[in-house]
This record gives structure tokens, sequence and C-alpha cells, in this order.
């Protein structure tokens, strides 16, 4: 095996000096699945989905460095049984009723889903009672579709530089707020081109007025699956996101 070289699953990944696991292998076409890592933004390791095991120990890929003379266990039946289950926890956790939902066909939770084989949730429904925002004049949030993925807490502040979205509480109090005195997003700055606008894996942040434009059956993870999809969208070639200090690492 050479020098800037691991293993994963039985064959070798190069990585760069600074990549992730899940980085390196996503730029050389091995797909581990994953939910709140965006090639844009630096790995934050909360959804937990791209667990792989590293030397026997469970690690979440996104963020654990890439090192030399790893062996890295992925596509095993114990691993995505342990996907599968985080996804239906977040099946169950929130409303997310596929069938009336504008993100359906682009949503990154139903297209993994689909790709690990869920077909149900799993669990008993928590049927969460979260408010639906429509005080922008264009743009919305069903809080009740939130995966608490942080990607437009992030999008929000290092992007648009505005700080509109925070998550607040933890453990199962955990979620997203608005920071604005009323607490409604209609009293922020967000404008609908900012990045936080864009970046909701799942149809809690959406665009008013745009509903179903696309029908059903032409949507992005209609045409192909999420693992060809995020091999796609992989950076090839560059200096990779950092993880973040405070996840760097994190089982
Ligand atoms: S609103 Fe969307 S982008 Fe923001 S934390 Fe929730 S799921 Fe993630
Ligand atoms: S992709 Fe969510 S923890 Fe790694």
């Amino acid at each position: 095996m050479s020098e800037n070289t691991f293993n994963l699953d039985g064959s070798p990944v190069p990585f760069e000096p600074g990549q992730t696991v899940l980085q390196a292998a996503l730029a050389a076409d091995r797909y581990i699945p994953h939910l709140c890592y965006h090639p844009e933004f630096k790995p934050h390791g909360s959804c937990k989905v791209c667990t792989v095991k590293v030397g026997g120990r469970t690690a979440a890929s996104c963020t654990f460095p890439a090192q030399a003379g790893l062996i890295i266990e992925s596509n095993t039946e114990e691993m995505n049984a342990l996907r599968r289950t985080l996804v239906q926890m977040l099946f169950a956790e929130g409303n997310h009723f596929c069938p009336s939902c504008e993100k359906s066909g682009n949503c990154l939770l139903q297209a993994l889903g689909y790709d690990l084989g869920v077909t149900t949730a799993g669990f008993r429904h928590m049927f969460p009672d979260r408010p639906v925002d429509a005080s922008h004049p264009d743009l919305w949030i069903d809080f009740n579709r939130c995966i608490l993925c942080e990607l437009c807490v992030r999008a929000s502040c290092e992007v648009d530089g505005k700080c509109v979205f925070a998550l607040s509480g933890r453990g199962i109090t955990k979620n997203l707020v608005v920071n604005s005195p009323s607490g409604l997003l209609g009293d922020t700055d967000i404008s609908p081109d900012d990045k936080a606008a864009h970046v909701c894996p799942v149809g809690a942040i959406l665009p008013k007025r745009v509903g179903f434009a696309v029908p059903i059956g032409e949507r992005r993870f209609d045409l192909s699956p999420i693992s060809a999809q995020a091999l796609a969208d992989a950076p090839r070639s560059q200096t990779p996101a950092q993880p973040c200090s405070s996840c760097e690492g994190s089982e």
C-alpha cells in the first residue's frame, strides 16, 4: 500500500493530506452513505449516517482524518443496518409525508431511504406539532421536517454573513430557531438568493410560488440514485474543507 493510501472494504483509496475518510472516498469514486456532509462546508458530524468501522471501532467518516494504513469497513451489512436505523429514526421523529412534499425527488433523506432499502419508519411516529412559518414573502419553513443538519445555520453565517438560523437546546429538545426578535423568518433579512435558502437537504426551507414546477418523476433522485449523484458532486482535486475543531475525529 502506498504512503497516502488507506484500505476501504478491501481495496485501496488514495488521499491528499487534510482530507477526511469520506472526502477521499468520494473523490476516488467510492460511495459512503452520508447526510449532513456537504462538499462546500466544513464537515460537522451530526447525523452519523456516514459511520464506518476504522480498525474495528466506529467513527464518522466525514470528520475522521484520512491516514495511511487505515483499515475501514463501510459497505457491510452491519454498517448499512446501522444507517437504516438512523434514517428510520429521522423519519419517525419528524413529519416526512413524502407523497405530498414539494421536496420529494430532491430530498436527501428520502433518497437515502430508498438507497438503503428503508421500507418503514421502524419506530412509532412521534408526529411532532411544530410551527410552519410562512411569514416571509418569498420563503417558508416547516419545522416538522427539519433534521437538524445545521447546513442552513452554517450557510447563513459562513456564506451569507447573516446568521439567520441557530440550533437551540440539547438532546430531544434540540431545535432550529430563527434569529429575529419575533422568532419569525419574515423579521429577518434572509433573501431567496441566499445560500441558506437553497441548502436544506429536506423540505424544511422552501421557496414560495414554485411548488411542483418540476413534475414528480423528473426530479434529481428520480433520475439516478443518491449514491451516483454524490459521486458526481464530489470535488476531485482541491484543498479539502477541514473538519470543524469541535468534532474532529468524533465517533
Ligand atoms: S432547516 Fe433544513 S438545512 Fe436547516 S437544519 Fe433543518 S434540515 Fe438542516
Ligand atoms: S455525514 Fe453526517 S455525520 Fe458524517
